[in-house]
C-alpha cells in the first residue's frame, strides 16, 4: 500500500510488454497512486493512449505538442510533478537513447528533466537483452543513479524462452511498495489518534458539540502514515477524512464511543495522541423522543464524561507514549502543565484560542510543546501539516528514552 498517494509518471515504450503496463496502471490506481502516462510514439502502435487515459483517469501524453500544435506538453512540469518516473517497458532503443542523452521524444525529455528517482524495467527478446551493448547501457543507466527492475525469465513474444521479458506488473508493484516503504524510526510504529469533535445527544434531533473540524488530528495521522507508521484514526463527526487510504478510520459520535474505541486499541499502541475536542459534559439522560418545546425555559442536567487520556494514562505501560492537547483561553501554560501531570502525558501540545490562526477549523496552528521535563518550546504559526511534523519530530527521541 506504499504506492498510495504517490505520484507516478509511467513511461511506456514500443514493446509488446506495453499491454502489461495497462494492467500495471490499473494496479497502481487501485492502490491509491496518482498515475500519469507518457508514451513513446512507437508505444502507441501497441496500445492506444485512450487505454491508459481511461485507466489512469488522466490525459496520456505522447507528443511534444498536443492537439495539432495547439499547446505544448510541458515535459518539465510533468517530470517535476512525479515522485517516481517508472519506465516500463523500456526498450533497447529507449535505453540506448537514455544512456547517451538523445532526446527525440517527449518521454526522453521528461526523463532528462526528472529530479525524482527513476526506475527502469527493460523488456526485450533474450538475445537482445544479453547483447553487450544493451547490458552496457543498463549498467550506464544504473551508474547514473537510475534503479533497474531486472527483466524476468519466461516465455517471450518471439516464442523463445529465456530472460528478457518485463517484470510482471505485480512484481513491479511490489518493487514500488518496497521502494516507498519508509525506513525511519516511525516505520511500523502503531499510532492511534483521536480527532474531531464529539456529539452528546440531548434527544434524537439535538446534541451538544464544539467547533473542532478534525484537521489537526487528520494532519497528524497523515504525517505518521507518511513516515511509515500503522495509523488508526478515531474520528468524531466531521465532513473531513484522511486522503491516505492506508489510515484506518474508526468513526465515533460521543465521548463515550471515543473512550471505548480508544480503550480497545490502547494496549496494542506505541503512540497515542489525543487531538480530539472531547465533550467534558454529557446530558444525564438523553430523551428517547424529541423534547417538545413549551413556553417555559428548559434546563438540561449534565454529567461529567470520563477523561479518555487520563483513563489511558493510568494503564500506560513502559515504552508507550501518550500525547495530549490543551486548548486554552487564559493562563494557558499553567493549565497545560496541570493537564500534562494529571493525565500522565509524555507531551502536551498547547494551542490558544487567543492566537490568530490557531485552534479550531484553521488550516494553521500555533502551538507550544511542553514535555515531561516541563520545558516549553513555543513554535511559529504554521500549516497544521507542519505542526504535525514538529510534534512527531519531538516524539522521536522519546522512543528509546
Ligand atoms: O480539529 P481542528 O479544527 O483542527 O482543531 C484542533 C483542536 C483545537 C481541536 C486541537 O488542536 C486541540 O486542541 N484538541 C484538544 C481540544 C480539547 O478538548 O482540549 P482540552 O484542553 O479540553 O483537553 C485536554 C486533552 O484531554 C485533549 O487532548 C483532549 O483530547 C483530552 N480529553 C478531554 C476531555 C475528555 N473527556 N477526554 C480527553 O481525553
Amino acid at each position: 500500500m506504499m504506492a498510495a498517494g504517490r505520484k507516478i509518471l509511467l513511461g511506456v515504450c514500443g514493446s509488446i510488454a506495453a499491454y502489461k503496463s495497462a494492467y500495471l496502471t490499473r494496479l497502481l490506481v487501485k492502490q491509491g497512486a496518482e498515475v500519469r502516462v507518457v508514451m513513446t510514439p512507437d508505444a502507441c502502435q501497441f496500445v492506444a493512449p485512450l487505454t491508459f487515459s481511461t485507466l489512469s483517469k488522466q490525459n496520456t501524453h505522447w507528443q511534444f505538442t498536443a492537439n495539432e500544435g495547439a499547446s505544448w506538453n510541458n515535459h518539465v512540469e510533468l517530470a517535476l510533478w512525479a515522485d517516481l518516473v517508472l519506465i516500463a517497458p523500456a526498450t533497447a532503443n529507449t535505453l540506448a537513447k537514455m544512456a547517451t542523452g538523445i532526446c527525440d521524444n517527449l518521454l526522453l525529455a521528461v526523463y532528462q528533466s526528472a529530479k525524482c528517482p527513476v526506475a527502469i524495467a527493460p523488456a526485450m527478446d533474450l538475445d537482445m537483452y544479453h547483447h553487450p551493448a544493451n547490458q552496457h547501457n543498463i549498467e550506464l543507466l544504473s551508474g547514473y543513479g537510475n534503479h533497474i527492475i531486472p527483466a524476468e525469465y519466461g516465455e517471450l513474444a518471439s516464442g523463445l524462452e529465456g530472460e528478457g521479458r518485463m517484470a510482471e506488473p505485480e512484481h513491479i508493484l511490489a518493487w514500488i511498495d518496497d521502494f516507498f516503504r519508509p525506513k525511519g524510526p516511525w516505520a511500523g510504529k502503531r499510532v492511534a489518534i483521536t480527532a474531531g469533535p464529539t456529539r452528546e445527544a440531548i434527544d434524537p434531533v439535538r446534541y451538544i458539540t464544539n467547533h473542532s473540524s478534525g484537521k489537526m488530528g487528520i494532519a497528524l495521522a497523515e504525517e505518521a502514515a507518511r513516515r511509515g507508521a500503522k495509523v488508526l484514526l478515531i474520528l468524531g463527526p466531521t465532513e473531513l477524512k484522511p486522503a491516505n487510504p492506508a489510515i484506518e478510520v474508526v468513526a465515533v459520535e460521543s465521548a463515550e464511543d471515543m473512550l471505548k474505541a480508544s480503550e480497545a486499541v490502547f494496549a496494542e499502541t506505541d503512540v497515542f495522541i489525543g487531538a480530539a475536542a472531547v465533550a467534558d459534559y454529557t446530558p444525564v439522560s438523553p430523551a428517547i423522543r424529541k423534547v417538545k418545546k413549551t413556553d417555559k425555559d428548559l434546563s438540561i442536567s449534565l454529567k461529567r464524561t470520563d477523561d479518555i487520556l487520563k483513563t489511558l494514562g493510568a494503564k500506560k505501560r513502559k515504552g508507550q507514549l501518550l500525547v495530549g492537547f490543551a486548548l486554552e483561553t487564559h493562563d494557558a501554560e499553567q493549565h497545560a502543565r496541570e493537564k500534562l501531570k494529571d493525565k500522565g502525558l509524555d507531551l502536551i501540545v498547547l494551542n490558544s484560542l487567543g492566537d490568530v490562526g490557531a485552534g479550531f477549523g484553521h488550516d494553521t496552528n500555533k502551538v507550544t510543546l511542553i514535555g515531561r521535563n516541563n520545558k516549553s518550546l513555543p513554535m511559529e504559526l504554521k500549516p497544521k501539516a507542519a505542526v504535525a511534523a514538529d510534534i512527531l519530530d519531538h516524539l522521536t527521541p522519546l522512543f528509546d528514552a
